[in-house]
């Protein structure tokens, strides 16, 4: 079983074999957070307290598993909401300690690209590999499956942050990613040319405070804040849309295929709540056509946070004996 609990969802699923899902539980905050356009960690914290006992027990019961059936518990345990990790963490420490299980500490951005395995059972090390989520954007270059190795990562906000801003900007709503989608969707992604940020030429870095200043100043000019936010027609507000994303996008793109032929591997693996965005699936595979190297994306649902991918990289590190003990801690910082 995996719990998932870093951000805003409050998570567990029961995988079989490291290969099928027996069941998956998101309780979503997202009304929660709605209202502050964002997450607030302590709202966060309080929803995961009261959700993690019907949750666990709702993917037990779907699952038709009972405890004593459960290999181990593993239990995403950094980078995140220290708060909202914590209560995950506590949680599967006592149900380990009770039920008499093996407990796997979890990293959150490995478990993205193990959805990435878990969906393309045939994928295998070496590859790159892009995490593009609401807290991280990175390359990674993986020569073993649980050793990601970092390439590049964001010099500022993260694209599913930039997504979110922008959306804010607009008065879309939140979660920004999929509002963005919808908005855009119809709308030519040329006719507002938004800077695409590549730092030097050989860059695997990000950078996505530009285009989100950009799309400010563009929609209300210079002096204006997103407070002071005028109207725009639903047409240019679509434009705005596609063209945020498009830029997005190219710049994603763009990055995975520099990290490709700087490594020289042929296998790239997308995941992360972005990489649910439809435009960017289309365009990674697209791109993958031409170029000499295979994507692979997870489905929407194993891209945005979720507990199956925590579960499968908990099979992995127990079948490689990487077990924790009782006194492993949680931590908000990522460690590579
Ligand atoms: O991986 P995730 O669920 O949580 C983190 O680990 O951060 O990613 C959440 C991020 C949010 O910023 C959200 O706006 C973005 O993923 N997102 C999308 C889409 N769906 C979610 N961004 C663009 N297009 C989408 N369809
Ligand atoms: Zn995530």
């Amino acid at each position: 079983m995996g719990i998932e609990t870093s951000c805003d969802e409050t998570a567990a699923a029961v995988v079989a074999d490291g290969r099928r899902t027996l069941a998956s539980v998101v309780a979503s905050q997202v009304a929660l957070h709605r209202k502050f356009a964002g997450v607030v960690p302590e709202v966060a914290s309080r929803a995961h307290l009261e959700r993690i006992l019907p949750v666990v027990e709702e993917v037990l019961r779907e699952a038709q598993v009972r405890p004593r059936d459960l290999e181990a518990i593993a239990v995403t345990v950094r980078p995140g909401l220290i708060g909202s990790l914590l209560v995950g963490v506590s949680f599967a420490k006592t149900l380990a300690l009770l039920w008499g299980k093996p407990l796997l500490a979890v990293d959150h951005l490995q478990a993205h690209i193990e959805a990435c395995f878990f969906s393309h059972p045939f994928l295998s090390p070496p590859l790159v590999a892009l995490v593009v989520s609401g807290g991280h954007t990175s390359l990674y270059l993986l020569r073993e499956r649980t050793e990601p190795v970092l390439l590049g990562a964001t010099t500022d906000d993260a694209a599913g942050e930039a997504f979110d801003k922008v959306a804010s900007i607009l008065g879309l709503g939140y979660p920004g990613g999929p509002a963005i989608e919808q908005a855009a969707r119809g709308a030519d992604p040329r006719a507002i040319p938004f800077p695409r940020t590549l730092l030097g030429e050989d860059s695997l870095d990000f950078s996505f405070s530009g285009i989100k200043t950009a799309v400010l100043y563009f929609c209300f000019g210079q002096n204006a804040s997103a407070l002071d936010r005028k109207s725009l027609s639903a047409e240019a507000e679509a434009q705005v849309a596609a063209g945020f994303q498009e830029a997005v996008v190219d710049v994603l793109v763009e990055k995975c295929r520099r990290a490709l032929a700087q490594t020289g591997l042929s296998r790239l693996a997308v995941s992360g709540g972005v990489a649910a965005n439809s435009r960017l699936r289309q365009r990674l595979v697209e791109t993958a056509d031409r170029e000499p190297w295979t994507v692979a994306i997870p489905p929407k649902e194993l891209c945005t946070d979720n507990a199956v991918m925590v579960a499968a990289l908990g099979y992995e590190l127990l079948r490689r004996g990487e077990v924790a003990t009782l006194e492993v801690v949680a931590s908000a910082e990522a460690d590579r």
